[in-house]
């Protein structure tokens, strides 16, 4: 496995190896992709043959590279891994989750991607939308989305839009909300946890990053209905779904489904966030699920 080991991370590793050997499943931990080779039809690590494991358990975002993601996908093609390449990869892009949600039947953001050429497309949406947010399909913790509340503020973006090195565009029509969000975390097709965030008094994003904070708070049934069935639509078996409320249109809205939602750190813990131990089980669970089925 690959995880993570700031914030509390080590310490889970070690919790889910202690578990898995309890099951008779042996662990080899911090196996780096990034430095792995390819030759002869293998996947080596440190003179381990990693196309010989039952599965790679991948959970690190903060140190991804494009090389280890290359492998990842490469890997996958030959042992199970969670998550799948391809959950992992479509939830790491945008606009293929909002696409796939949608059709779906799941509640998100109205969204619309268009040709970079195609501004005239983006003109045309503003007038229906009144605000949206232009985001990289690839971004993670806030950064990069840029709220464009009118026609005047849009003709001042594109020229700059237009020289990024970008395809395309991806907006998403500003939902109004009380900047709080529900953070649901999804094991194996089962609830684990929820939490809130909140967005900082000045600004309309609920990221840490971008200045928010954590607090209790507890799903209803169907937040959490809503965050299995977009778990499920992306064929994640872990995921961290983010959801909003939507006062216009008065219903729940997923804007994220993480493939990497972190354990909760250590002071999230003395906030009163104790899921960790019931992911590590679930997680456990599956781990074992995927390996008996492969070795039978
Ligand atoms: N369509 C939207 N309407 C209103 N707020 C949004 C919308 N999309 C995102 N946000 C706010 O911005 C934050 C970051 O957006 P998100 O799509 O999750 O990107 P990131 O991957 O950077 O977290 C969200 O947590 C939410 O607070
Ligand atoms: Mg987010």
């Amino acid at each position: 496995m690959w995880l993570y080991s700031n914030g509390g991370g080590d310490k889970i590793a070690k919790k889910i190896i202690k578990k898995l050997a309890d099951r008779d499943i042996e662990t080899i931990n911090d196996v780096r992709l990034h430095d792995s080779i390819s030759q002869n039809g293998h996947i080596i690590y440190d003179d381990i043959k990693l196309d010989k494991l039952d599965l790679f358990f991948s959970y690190n975002a903060g140190e991804q590279t494009q090389y280890q993601t290359y492998l990842y996908q490469a890997l996958n093609r030959l042992i199970p891994m969670i998550n799948s390449y391809d959950a992992f990869a479509l939830s790491e892009d945008k606009f293929h989750t909002s696409l796939v949600l949608r059709s779906k039947g799941v509640a998100t953001a109205d969204y619309k991607l268009c040709h970079r050429d195609d501004g005239a497309a983006l003109k045309k949406i503003i007038k229906k939308w009144d605000k949206m947010i232009y985001k990289p399909t690839d971004g993670w913790g806030g950064l990069g989305l840029t709220k464009i509340e009118n026609e005047a503020s849009l003709d001042m973006l594109m020229p700059f839009l237009n020289q990024m090195d970008i395809r395309y565009f991806y907006v998403e029509k500003f939902i109004k909300y009380d900047n709080t969000d529900f953070r649901v975390d999804i094991v194996n097709g089962e609830f684990v946890a929820c939490y809130g965030r909140r967005a900082s008094r000045d600004d309309w994003r609920t990221n840490i990053t971008s200045g928010g904070s954590v607090f209790m708070r507890e799903a209803n049934d169907e937040i959490i209905n809503i965050a299995k069935k977009a778990t499920k639509a992306c064929g994640l078996d872990i995921a961290g779904v983010d959801i909003i409320y939507d006062l216009e249109k008065e219903e729940y809205v997923v804007l994220e489904v993480n493939g990497i939602p972190a354990f909760a750190t250590p002071e999230q813990e003395k906030m009163g966030l104790d899921f960790n131990d019931k992911k590590i089980e679930l997680i456990v669970d599956l781990i074992d699920k995927k390996t008996k089925k492969k070795g039978k």
